[in-house]
């Protein structure tokens, strides 16, 4: 048996709906409140550009490399404080919105790795931005 991509599992229109149910995901779940309030109020341009770019990076058209040329996601996220807590309320939204579209066991474990990889090649910070709130941190200087 030939092993399916993601991409031929979900088809456009299931990337559409997974994409859709996790900034839907982010906007609701007070545990995703930080990585929200990072992103703009109006989702509706982020959500086009995650759906190009997951299209490619599951196996399909690279659409989003198309588009801008690349596929690299330092730069874009360059501007933001991206840690461990940051990379993890990520992830609680991708998983919320894998089980809001009601996607197979097999995809979950298919993506399971990769997508804990490539949120943390996107995390940029060895701390997340909450040290800077923590009492217990004696303040220098
Ligand atoms: C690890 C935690 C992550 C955080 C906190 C984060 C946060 C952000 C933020 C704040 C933006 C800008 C959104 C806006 O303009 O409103 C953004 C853009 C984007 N993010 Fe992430 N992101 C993360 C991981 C990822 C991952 C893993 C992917 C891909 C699988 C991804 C794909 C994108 C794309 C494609 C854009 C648009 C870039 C562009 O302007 O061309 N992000 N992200």
């Amino acid at each position: 048996m030939t092993a399916r991509s993601p991409y031929e599992i979900l088809g456009e229109d299931g990337i559409g709906k997974l994409v859709d149910a996790f900034y839907d995901a982010m906007d609701e779940m007070p545990q995703a409140a930080r990585v929200r309030a990072m992103h703009k109020e109006n989702l509706d341009e982020v959500r086009d550009k995650l759906k190009d770019y997951l299209t490619g990076w599951m196996g399909g058209p690279p659409l989003y490399h198309r588009k801008t040329g690349t596929v690299c996601l330092t730069d874009p996220h360059d501007p933001y404080w991206i840690g461990p807590r940051e990379r993890d309320q990520w992830l609680l939204c991708m998983d919320e919105a894998l089980e809001r579209i009601s996607a197979s066991d097999e995809l979950k474990n298919m993506l399971k790795e990769p997508m804990y990889r490539i949120a943390d090649t996107v995390r940029n910070r060895q701390s997340s931005s909450e040290r800077d709130e923590d009492p217990n941190i004696i303040a220098v200087g």
